[in-house]
């Protein structure tokens, strides 16, 4: 998949009608859908699981990134590459050993990402970026979508465009029409974008929107 991109998140679509926010995130031009799978013990949020991810496979083509805000992310990384994940994210801040982790889930044949809070500094995923495809560059603390972006972020992004220019780079958290921009420069790639999507009537609107502001 060619960057950049906005990847809508499925924190704050109506679940009750998976099946029509599904056919109008296509209309509206996403080509890959970020899902938030939360436990309620590594954040203090629960959304949800394997049977969901497996729902939206059977609705969409589309590619599934999937950002574990869980405890055990090798409990489940199997069984969600089971029900169709394409790209599983985990965080480092849940794990002993990032490399280890990053490598059983490579060896399950899926893309493999790793995630930072805005408070864990670059140097927790060091050990493991020449194995992963992706780093996940947190604008919020994991857990709950609608909060404020935090520019910490941004220099986090410079400096890992910098030490690893191959690495394709996400930023989630806050992202909308203004905090876009900055994040695009700094070197990002992959915008995860929950509010500006979703609190938005119009989808293909909001992503247009958001299109034009990382174009600029
Ligand atoms: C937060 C999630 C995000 C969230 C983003 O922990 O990882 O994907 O849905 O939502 P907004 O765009 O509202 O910050
Ligand atoms: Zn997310």
């Amino acid at each position: 998949k060619s960057a950049p991109s906005v990847l809508p998140s499925l924190l704050l679509c109506d679940f009750g009608d998976l099946k029509g926010e599904l056919a109008r995130l296509e209309d509206a031009g996403a080509e890959v859908l970020h899902l938030d799978v939360m436990d309620g013990n590594f954040v203090g949020n629960l959304t949800y699981g394997m049977p969901i991810v497996e729902g939206i496979r059977r609705h969409s083509d589309l590619p599934m990134d999937v950002h574990l805000m869980i405890t055990d992310p090798l409990a489940y990384a199997k069984p969600m590459v089971d029900a169709g994940a394409d790209l599983l994210t985990f965080h480092v801040e849940a794990v002993d050993d990032v490399a280890a982790v990053a490598a059983q889930i490579r060896e399950m044949g899926v893309g493999v990402g790793v995630a930072l809070n805005p408070e864990t500094p670059l140097s927790a995923i060091e050990p493991c970026l020449d194995i992963v495809d992706l780093a996940l560059v947190m604008s919020v603390k994991a857990g709950f979508g609608g909060q404020k972006f935090n520019p910490v972020a941004l220099d986090k992004l410079r400096s890992l465009k910098q030490s690893h220019p191959k690495l394709l780079l996400e930023i989630d958290g806050g992202i909308d029409a203004t905090t876009i921009g900055p994040a695009r420069e700094a070197g990002c790639d992959l915008f995860v974008v929950g509010s500006a999507i979703f609190k938005k009537d119009d989808y293909k609107a909001a992503i247009s929107v958001l299109d034009d502001a990382i174009a600029g």
